[in-house]
């Protein structure tokens, strides 16, 4: 019995000292703990815009002061099909941000992925001529950026160009079928420069950490600017998990982008900490096999479907400090950080790599409360380390 007492006592102190330790943490907004140092964006799902969510929306509000498109400004939206035009979920897009005094970015315009095999193939299945290649992506982005010109600021112009060993990937769309790269990303910068000036054009990639892919980013960002073609910054997307990337190699990125003249951002985080993917960034569809769906394979993958347990909760909130202690320690070459998604039930990390998975990649819950991630982050300016 008095064992049992004992540990009821233990019990409360611990928690008494925690509840305080939580307390002490401030709760300001991520736009205001950050406003003297960099701009805070959010991804925008489609349904909270035309659903109107209110909930979502008066988050988005409280917390943000920018905003990226997550799919309604890419060519599958835009350009369906060979005869459709479409820019209404886009249009939509840009009038919530101006209603609300948010930053409007356009993603993505020259990407192999999200965008319909017409821009290379013909109806039998057949490869388009080089010319014709290439005149369906100007045509694209001359249509798109002129539409779209003044309401938003700036356009990722070309996404995801460069392999993980440096060179150009070859393995899908413009990349597969284009042969001379170089002159493709040239003549995408160009046509955007030439239907917007006023907009910044940005180059954005995924495991940006990898320093041979840098290489391949520092290459087209050199490229441009010798030829005199604009490019104002590039884009770290940060799909990082909780073992990977390294401290170190994302201050050597980031450094190196700077060194560059540009302007860098992080314009995609999140944080993987599923089995197997919170190890490196999978990409492609290699994990959507429906064996890896059966019950012993899912107990492995998705452990945390009925919720996290406190220290896996803790670890997040752990990984999501350093990883913003690291980009908050290089402020001054950092001019936005974004979120790939408002909260942990609309990530695309729910169902990427693998399907159907519960992930808690973000800083709000599924009910938009604030995770213990999110104060360990808001509170990084106000803690000295
Ligand atoms: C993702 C979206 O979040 C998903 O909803 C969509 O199904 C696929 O694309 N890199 C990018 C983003 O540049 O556009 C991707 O967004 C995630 C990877």
């Amino acid at each position: 019995m008095k064992k049992k007492i004992a540990l009821f006592l233990t019990g409360a102190l611990f928690c008494g000292a925690e509840c305080l330790a939580q307390k002490a943490l401030k709760d300001i907004p991520l736009k205001d703990a950050f406003a003297k140092d960099f701009n805070v964006g959010v991804a925008v799902a489609q349904s909270i815009i035309s659903r109107n969510e209110t909930e979502s929306i008066k988050l988005i509000c409280e917390q943000f002061n920018a905003v990226s498109p997550e799919s309604v400004l890419k060519p599958e939206y835009i350009h369906p099909t060979p005869d459709r035009w479409n820019f209404q979920p886009g249009d939509a897009y840009c009038k919530f941000a101006a209603d609300h005094g948010l930053k409007a970015l356009g993603h993505t315009l020259m990407w192999h992925n999200q965008t319909p095999d017409f821009f290379w193939l013909n109806a039998d299945g057949s490869v388009k001529s080089q010319e014709q290649i290439k005149a369906n992506l100007v045509e694209y982005i001359e249509k798109t950026v002129t539409h779209f010109a003044g309401k938003v600021y700036a356009w990722d112009v070309v996404n995801e160009v460069v392999s993980e060993e440096g060179g150009y990937r070859n393995d899908k769309g413009w990349e597969k079928y284009y042969k001379d790269l170089d002159e493709l990303v040239c003549l995408a910068f160009s046509t955007a420069q030439r239907c917007d000036p006023n907009a910044e054009l940005y180059y954005n990639e995924y495991n940006m950490w990898r320093q041979s892919k840098v290489d391949g980013v520092v290459h087209i960002v050199k490229m441009l600017k010798e030829k005199g073609i604009r490019i104002d910054g590039v884009g770290i997307q940060a799909h990082w998990g909780l073992n990977y990337p390294s401290v170190k190699d994302i201050e050597t990125t980031i450094d190196r982008l700077y060194d560059l003249g540009v302007k860098v951002m992080i314009t995609e985080l999140d944080i993987d900490m599923l089995p197997f993917s919170k190890e490196g960034q999978m990409t492609g569809k290699a994990m959507y096999d429906p064996a890896l769906q059966r019950e012993e394979f899912m107990r492995y993958l998705n452990p945390y479907a009925q919720g996290v347990p406190e220290e896996v909760e803790q670890q997040i909130a752990d990984r999501y400090e350093e990883i913003m202690r690291t980009i908050y320690n290089k402020r001054d070459k950092i001019s936005r950080v974004t979120f790939w998604g408002l909260h942990d039930g609309v990530s695309w990390k729910n169902d990427y790599p693998i399907p159907n998975r519960t992930n808690y990649p973000l800083l709000f819950d599924r009910k938009l409360q604030k995770k213990k991630a999110y104060y360990q982050v808001v509170n990084i300016p106000s803690k000295k380390k």
